[in-house]
């Protein structure tokens, strides 16, 4: 025998047990986001490799390792869904709707990560954009909007923390700053923070290095640096976040891998999830669509992993889909007949299935059990009867009229 084929690692299978709990995820989202405004869109699952570059930024991870490009095609599988978003918007000539549009979406997403826990090379994500204002309110209800979902879903052990990251102007001012003083503690540091002193000085606020940790705690924190405006547009946020009852932290060195973020930033996580606890998160990205070739337009919005949603949350039990007719024949002579009664009652609106193993009558009055059929049909020499499982009645009738009784009142 030839060795076996698995799944790609970073991959996984969705089985009909997990497709049920993944269908209730989508129900619950789509209802909190259309209830909201939010209109579904999807995009291709493949774009300009100079989307991601130019969009997610040229100095972050995503972008440096973990991009799926066709180098001849000049195309990469997408590894978010934000960028191509604003590039449908402009496309569309969306600017001409009535503002914000707003926009969400569910779909399979790529990165060449190490998988583990919570992190897949495919993954899905859930997200929501709301492109075309500024309006500080607009950041405070898309944050709601995700606090809303994770509630539904009941996800465990969360913790939203928030932060901005002011204006590209005054990021660059503090960019200057911060690597002046990561340079006068460059011996301190760990080697990847050093070297990326001057393509990402931010990521230092990430780092798991203990000696780089302990000189980014008298760091100095951009958070404090924001123009008057951008101040004003924070602590309207998080004002707005007060008044809706959300409980946040303010979180001056969250730092978000992808590099389009202007004011504001945040992320929820869940103490259920291990290493990879980020559940989801986003900000505003006031300057991407430029950043893109377009006339420049406002955006907020997140995006939230599936999977992690899924292993940070409670399933509802699920109840097995319910059964009307389980059509049995006695002998294989029936069978054709058998075959088109489950077929006519199906086209009818209801839910019919015949026996396709090959088993014997005992054996498929034992499936029709197990199955939970409301009625099981028995067609045999002698004509066909129809029984009612809810009440163990059974009757002689005549085939074409069994249809009649499915989705009826009682024998
Ligand atoms: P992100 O933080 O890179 O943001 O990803 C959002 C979420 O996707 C994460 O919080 C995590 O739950 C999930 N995720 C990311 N990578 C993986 C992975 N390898 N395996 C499993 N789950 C993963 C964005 O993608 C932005 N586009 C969000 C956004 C929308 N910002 C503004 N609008």
């Amino acid at each position: 025998m030839s060795e076996r084929i698995r799944a790609p690692r970073g991959t996984y299978d969705v089985l009909p047990e997990d497709a049920l709990a993944r269908e209730g995820l989508q129900a619950t989202a789509r209802g909190i986001l259309e209830r909201a405004g939010y209109a579904r869109i999807e995009t291709p699952t493949f774009e300009a490799t100079e989307l991601f570059a130019r969009g997610v930024g040229e100095s972050t991870d995503v972008v440096q390792k973990e991009m799926y490009t066709f180098p001849d095609e000049g195309v990469t599988l997408r590894p978010e869904g934000t960028a191509p978003v604003c590039r449908a918007y402009l496309e569309h000539g969306m600017h001409k709707l009535p503002q914000p549009v707003k926009l969400w979406y569910l779909g399979a997403y790529f990165r060449r990560e190490r998988p583990q826990q919570g992190r897949f090379r495919q993954f899905w994500q859930l997200g929501a954009e709301a492109i075309g204002s500024d309006d500080p309110a607009v950041d405070a209800e898309s944050i709601l909007l995700l606090a809303e979902i994770l509630e539904a879903i009941a996800a465990r052990g969360l913790r939203l923390r928030i932060s901005s990251l002011g204006t590209p102007e005054t990021r660059a001012q503090y960019r200057e700053e911060l690597q002046a003083y990561l340079r006068t503690h460059e011996d301190r540091l760990s080697r990847e923070v050093r070297d990326r002193i001057e393509l990402n000085p931010l990521r230092a606020f990430d780092a798991d290095h203990p000696g780089t940790q302990q000189v980014m705690r008298a760091a100095p924190l951009l958070l404090d640096r924001l123009a008057p405006e951008d101040r004003e547009h924070f602590e309207t946020v998080t004002g707005l976040l007060d008044t809706a009852g959300l409980a946040y932290e303010v979180d001056a060195t969250l730092v978000r891998g992808l590099d389009y973020y202007t004011r504001t930033v945040f992320e929820f996580t869940s103490d259920a999830l291990g290493a990879q606890s980020g559940v989801g998160g986003g900000g505003r990205y006031d300057g991407l669509m430029e950043q893109i070739g377009g006339a420049p337009a406002p955006g907020m919005g997140w995006a939230a992993g599936v999977e992690r949603m899924l292993l940070a949350s409670t399933p509802p039990p699920t109840a097995p889909a319910p059964l009307d007719l389980y059509v049995a024949y006695a002998k294989p002579e029936h069978q054709a007949e058998a075959f088109r009664l489950a077929a006519d009652a199906r086209r009818a609106g209801h839910a019919a299935r015949v026996e396709l193993g090959g088993r014997s009558l005992k054996g498929q009055l034992k499936q029709a059990d197990r199955a939970g059929a409301r009625y099981v049909a028995i067609l045999g020499d002698e004509g066909t009867s129809l029984k009612d499982m809810e009440t163990g009645e059974q009757r002689e009738v005549d085939t074409s009229t069994v249809m009649h009784y499915v989705g009826r009142a009682p024998l």
